[in-house]
């Protein structure tokens, strides 16, 4: 199969004529010019980029967006009102059947192929999300929920599904407690044990105010919120840890030995008023990052709309900020770079989220009705709509969005 259109090979440069060749779910031949034959998507005005990649999503909570509460009171208070009544609906195993459903395709439609994501605690949330990806693969990291405390008893741990470390077809299955607010050391140390094969941990870190205040009454023995996971050895780079906006120096530092990766999710650190994420501690501390649309914390789950969202809070920050130093605002094509490659390395996919042979083929055909410019990048992520994509080749075949 072959794909025509200006290749977005490396966001910095401005895409050339080309066209990929995809053969047995990978990119087998990249060239410049015309194709050899005649292609199956696009043509000379078309772009071919990769998927983008969603490092932090709640898949059940793909319906809860934009709930908003009146005097809302940040993080704790929406988990309570909105987040856990949502999940609560997912005992139904056919609801979740239904909504797993619903964000794959919301996902595709976004040009999300690949993601990093939460469930709930059910058993039967991983069998769902089987199913959605037998019939449309996306590449995944996806974890039943772990948590023991302080949510309605039906969400809590009860039975851990014996897949949690194995992988379904593209879906490799990690170990997700939900935060330490909601886990005792006992279920820490499940975790831990459950990872111990490798697979990744997700979790979140110092969201919001609030909720590092709980965790250093809940855990009066470990220095900081971060000492936590670590004390149960579960900060490993193959660690995921969504949000971190109020970290000490020492805990950036841990992050940074662990080589763990923070995920960045700005769209729901605004949404929820958790706080303004401090990307110059983590570049300064060389600590890896992805990016996250947090759905439903994120209202977003269009990845260059929460790539946009990051250069905005970068940009508040140096409007705001008083001292002499003023922060670095991610260019668009490093945004770009984050929600495409860089997100693929932070999953450990160096397959993924690029234009390479031998790469996954997992692209987006894509027509646009501006110059293809200097500022290409900046104009897609500012205007950035679902209906700039005309094709989605997920594992190396075209999927068109009516049938799934
Ligand atoms: N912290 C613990 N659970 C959640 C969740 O579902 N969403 C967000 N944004 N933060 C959390
Ligand atoms: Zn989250």
């Amino acid at each position: 199969m072959i794909l025509q259109g200006r290749l977005l090979i490396n966001p910095h440069q401005t895409p050339q004529p080309g066209w990929v060749r995809i053969e047995d779910r990978q990119i087998a031949e990249l060239g410049q010019g015309n194709p050899p034959e005649t292609p199956v998507a696009g043509d000379a005005d078309s772009l071919i980029c990769p998927g983008f990649i969603d490092a932090h999503i709640h898949l059940p909570q793909i319906d809860a967006v934009g709930c908003d509460p009146p005097c809302g009171d940040g993080l704790l208070e929406w988990l309570h009102r909105i987040v856990f009544p949502a999940e609560m609906r997912w005992q139904d195993a056919d609801v979740a059947q239904e909504q797993a459903g619903i964000a794959y395709r919301r996902m595709l439609r976004a040009g999300t192929l690949g993601y990093a994501g939460f469930l709930t605690s059910h058993f039967h949330s991983v069998t769902s999300v089987i199913r959605a990806g037998h019939r449309l693969p996306l590449r995944a990291i996806a974890g039943q929920v772990l948590m023991d405390r302080g949510a309605a008893e039906p969400l809590l741990h009860h039975r851990l599904a014996r897949l949690a470390n194995s992988k379904r077809g593209r879906i490799a299955m990690s170990v997700n407690p939900r935060f330490a607010v909601g886990c005792s050391d006992e279920l820490l140390s499940l975790a831990k044990v459950r990872a111990s094969d490798g697979a990744f941990v997700q979790t979140h870190l110092a969201e919001s105010r609030r909720e590092c205040e709980l965790v250093a009454e809940l855990f009066p023995d470990d220095p900081h919120y971060t000492a936590v996971y670590d004390r149960h050895g579960l900060l490993t780079d193959r660690t995921l840890l969504a949000h971190c906006v109020h970290l000490a120096d020492d805990e950036w530092r841990l992050i940074a030995e662990r080589r763990s990766v923070v995920v960045h999710c700005p769209t729901a650190n605004t949404f929820l008023q958790s706080g303004l994420f401090n990307l110059d501690a983590a570049r300064e501390h060389g600590v890896r990052l992805a990016l996250g649309s947090d759905v439903a914390a994120g209202p977003d789950l269009a990845m260059p709309r929460v790539a946009r969202a990051m250069i905005e809070v970068a940009k508040m920050q140096v409007m705001t900020r008083k001292a002499a130093a003023k922060p670095h605002v991610p260019t668009p094509a490093e945004a770009w770079d984050i929600i495409t490659r860089g997100n693929a390395d932070a999953l450990s996919w160096s397959d993924s989220g690029r234009l390479e042979v031998g790469a996954a083929a997992d692209l987006l055909v894509l027509r646009v009705g501006f110059d293809l410019d200097d500022y290409l990048i900046g104009r897609l992520i500012y205007t950035w709509r679902d209906e700039y994509i005309t094709h989605r080749v997920v594992d190396g075949r075209l999927i068109e969005i009516e049938r799934v």
